[in-house]
């Protein structure tokens, strides 16, 4: 209870880090991103975050690849088309915000709706999602560590 007798909301759950690792080329992103898909179930929401060319797209072909969803050389950046869906069934959804600027933009979209009970929904420039759903949320971070270095970060949060 809080000091004004009203039930204080629950905390949100903890952020627990699940890697936190340099690779030393899009190969061992790829391959990182096989291995991680292993540890998601559905439904599953994967924010993406880091600047241009730090990996997100190369590491989504991993993902995708690992989700057993397609091949890793069919998955290419959804920049103009904003939404890719891999696998059928709509299963697996690959979102890039690139190029969305405003809120309503954004709701357009209807991302929470992709959310179904059996889908993975992978967002490059997750950081504009400012409203994601709080469950089943995975963050991964991307940070350029040398001209072929790249530090990611992933957290449940
Ligand atoms: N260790 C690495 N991991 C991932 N990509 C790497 C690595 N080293 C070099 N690269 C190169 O960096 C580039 C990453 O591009 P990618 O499209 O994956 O980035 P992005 O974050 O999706 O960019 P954008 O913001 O434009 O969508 C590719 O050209 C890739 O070959
Ligand atoms: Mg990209």
């Amino acid at each position: 209870m809080k000091r004004d007798g009203t039930a204080s909301s629950p905390s949100p759950p903890s952020s627990r880090l699940l890697l936190d690792t340099i690779t030393q080329s899009p190969e061992e992103t790829i391959q990182l991103a096989m291995d991680l898909a292993r540890q998601l179930s559905p439904p599953c929401l994967i924010l993406l975050e880091g600047e241009l060319g730090s990996g997100k797209t190369t590491f989504t072909k991993g993902l995708v690849a690992g989700l057993g969803a397609a091949r890793e050389d069919e998955v290419t950046s959804p920049t103009f088309a904003l939404v890719h869906e891999y696998g059928g069934k709509g299963r697996v959804f690959h979102v890039d915000l690139y190029r969305v600027e405003t809120p309503r933009e954004l709701q357009t979209l209807g991302l929470e709706d992709l959310l179904t009970r059996s889908a993975f929904e992978i967002v490059e420039w997750g950081e504009k999602f400012a409203r994601a759903p709080e469950v089943s949320r995975l963050r991964v971070r991307f940070e350029h560590a040398g001209p072929e270095a790249r530090r990611i970060i992933a957290e449940f949060s």
